[in-house]
C-alpha cells in the first residue's frame, strides 16, 4: 500500500533501511554498494533503493533534514512497510572538546529542542535512545575497522540557524555532536516498538570553527557507509 510521501508496496523495503538525509546520497549508496538494486521511491524526488549487501537484503531511503521530515519516512517505513529498524547515515557538527572533524558518533541518545514529544502527552521529558542492538552492534563493528568512534548525547536541532548560540550550554552537559534528525527517529522507534540508531560523521566542529572540505566529507562519508553496512550484517 503506497503512502501520501513513499510509492512502494508492502515488501519493497528491506527490515533494516539505511537512511541518509540527501536522496543523492541514497543513489550514490545504492548505485555503489548494493547488488540487485530496484528503486522504490521517486515521489517528491525523496529517492529510496533496495538491494542486497553481500547477500543481505538492505534498502536506503533518503529522509530530507530535520525532525518533521525524517518522523514522516521513518512513521511510514515502520508502520506501514514492515521496516523493523532504521540507521540514520548522516553529518553532526562536533562539540565535545574530544570530538574532531571526521570522527564518528554513535548517538547513544538525542536531546532534543523539539516539540516532537507533545504528542505522547507525557507528564515529564522524554530521553529518546537508540536501540542497544543496533548500538553494541556498531560499536563492536567500528572497533573492529579501527574507526574513530565516540558514543554518547546527541542534540538534535530545530535550527540550523540558530539565534540563541545554546551550543556551550549543551556541551556543559556533555554533549558530543550537534544534528537535526535523531529525536524524532529514536521516538517513533519507541512508539512503533522498533529499533533505531544515528551514525554521524563529524562534519565541522562549529565552536573550534573548524569545517571539513568535501572531499574530506567525502571519505568520512565512506567509512560511516562501510559501519553501518557491516553493523547490519552482523544482526
Ligand atoms: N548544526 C546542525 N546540524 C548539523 C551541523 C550543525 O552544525 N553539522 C552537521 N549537521
Amino acid at each position: 500500500m503506497a503512502t501520501p510521501h513513499l510509492q512502494g508496496e508492502k515488501g519493497d523495503y528491506a527490515p533494516v533501511v539505511l537512511m541518509p538525509g540527501d536522496p543523492l546520497r541514497a543513489k550514490f549508496i545504492a548505485e555503489n554498494y548494493l547488488e540487485n538494486v530496484q528503486c522504490v521511491n521517486k515521489i517528491r524526488g525523496m529517492l529510496g533503493y533496495t538491494g542486497t549487501y553481500q547477500g543481505i537484503p538492505v534498502s536506503v531511503q533518503g529522509s530530507g533534514m530535520g525532525q518533521p521530515s525524517i518522523g514522516i519516512y521513518s512513521y511510514e517505513l515502520y508502520h506501514f512497510f514492515d521496516v523493523q529498524s532504521i540507521i540514520r547515515i548522516g553529518t553532526a557538527g562536533g562539540i565535545a572538546p574530544e570530538v574532531k572533524l571526521r570522527d564518528i558518533i554513535l548517538g547513544q541518545a538525542s536531546c532534543t529542542n523539539s516539540n516532537f514529544a507533545m504528542q505522547y502527552q507525557l507528564q515529564g521529558i522524554y530521553s529518546p535512545i537508540a536501540s542497544f542492538k543496533l548500538l553494541k552492534s556498531a560499536f563492536d563493528t567500528a572497533q573492529e575497522l579501527n574507526l574513530p568512534v565516540h558514543v554518547g548525547n546527541l542534540f538534535s536541532s530545530d535550527m540550523f540557524y540558530d539565534d540563541s548560540n545554546s551550543l556551550e550550554q549543551w556541551t556543559k552537559m556533555h554533549v558530543l555532536g550537534i544534528e537535526m534528525e535523531s529525536g524524532a527517529l529514536y521516538m517513533n522507534a519507541m512508539r512503533a516498538g522498533k529499533e533505531a540508531l544515528c551514525i554521524c560523521t563529524v562534519s565541522d566542529c562549529p565552536l573550534k570553527h573548524e569545517f571539513t572540505s568535501a572531499e574530506e566529507r567525502q571519505t568520512g562519508f565512506t567509512d560511516m557507509m562501510k559501519l553501518a553496512l557491516e553493523t547490519v550484517k552482523k544482526l
